[in-house]
């Protein structure tokens, strides 16, 4: 079977052809950050607006690289939420239309399944069950997957998501849209220990998170580096690793008691900030250490794409998931 897949939940535009036998055969994106950076974070109906202008070339683009002629396929999956509903309108629209004109089914993703199954087009990808961090802008989620569409929630943040903490945090210092990959390329030059954050919630039992408190004890400290007048560069290296370091140390520890709860020791990271390479080495020594693996997709298909909405409608529409009229585009969608 061959999809066609089509992101447009947020500010990135994202195509991909994917073939349930061959594999992904050509992805193309367009990232409206530079449009957004500006008002220092997404305007939804510039987002909206600026889909209409990139989905047709980008979808021209995916079948000429992939030496597939247009329409080719046996179905059209979009991502029906949870995202900006203009921006997923828009998506739809394109989806349905191109999928009546072709004569074959359309399919609404969710967009955290994209990304929790986005690891599955690397080289070796996971065998289930595992444990999968899902952390995003939107999302902060802990997830038991036993298979395709077969997830327990296991915990989940109970303000803001990982992803949406790196964007406030960096935002409050001054630093540009996107916040996370900023936070980390400045946390790369920060001295440790020199200022240290809580690491919320991980002194009780249970597996949700909480990240506001941690972003205000970052803004505190800060403020008061800026009122000592102590708000050079060196400083908000320092800041940015101590956020980092206690985003990553809070994630690492509930990591563990969720692949220890399960009893597994297979744990898959996925969505943006699993982009994150802090992250990535305190999860492979804590998985180490349970004789266990992390799985994780490369940096591209860590963040929004076309790639891992074409590979999760492939497996819905394989499983035999109906075509549904009408566009469906929701903010909010429970997983
Ligand atoms: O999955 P994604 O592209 O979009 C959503 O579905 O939300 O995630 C975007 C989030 C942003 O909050 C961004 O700051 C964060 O991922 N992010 C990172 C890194 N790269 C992206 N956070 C920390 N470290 C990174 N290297
Ligand atoms: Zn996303």
């Amino acid at each position: 079977m061959r999809v066609l897949g089509i992101e447009t939940s947020c500010d990135e535009t994202g195509i991909a052809l994917y073939d349930s036998e061959r594999g992904l055969l050509a992805d193309a994106l367009f990232s409206q950050i530079d449009l957004h950076r500006v008002y220092g974070g997404v305007v939804p109906e510039l987002a909206s607006r600026d889909h209409v202008k990139r989905l047709v070339p980008l979808m021209r683009e995916v079948f000429a690289s992939a030496g597939v002629a247009e329409g080719d396929v046996d179905g059209v999956v979009y991502t029906a939420g949870p995202g900006l509903v203009g921006a997923l309108l828009v998506g739809g629209a394109c989806a349905r239309a191109l999928a009546f004109a072709w004569g074959v089914p359309a399919l609404g993703v969710h967009h955290m399944e994209g990304h929790l199954l986005a690891p599955m087009l690397e080289a070796s990808p996971p065998a289930f069950p595992f444990v999968a961090l899902l952390v995003s802008g939107g999302h902060t989620q802990l997830v038991r997957v036993d298979g395709i569409g077969q997830y327990q929630l296991l915990g989940e943040s109970l303000d803001d998501a990982a992803g949406e903490a790196f964007d406030k945090t960096a935002k409050l210092m001054g630093l540009p849209y996107p916040g996370g990959p900023e936070i980390a390329r400045l946390a790369a030059s920060g001295t440790p220990g020199r200022f240290v954050f809580p690491r919320p919630m991980t002194d009780r039992p249970g597996l949700d998170f909480s990240f506001s408190g941690l972003k205000t004890a970052t803004l505190n400290a800060w403020q008061q580096c800026v009122a000592q007048g102590d708000a050079g560069e060196q400083t908000r290296c320092d800041v940015a690793l101590a956020f980092e370091q206690a985003v990553v140390d809070t994630l690492t520890i509930k990591c563990k008691r969720a692949l220890k709860a399960c009893g597994l020791n297979r744990l898959v990271i996925a969505g943006g900030v699993s982009a994150n390479r802090h992250l990535r080495a305190s999860l492979e020594a804590m998985a180490k250490g349970l004789k266990g693996e992390l799985f994780y997709a490369r940096p591209e298909f860590c963040t929004d794409n076309g790639a891992m909405i074409a590979y999760a409608g492939c497996q819905r529409l394989m499983a035999g998931q109906h075509d549904q009229s009408g566009i469906e585009a929701r903010a909010r969608w429970p997983m």
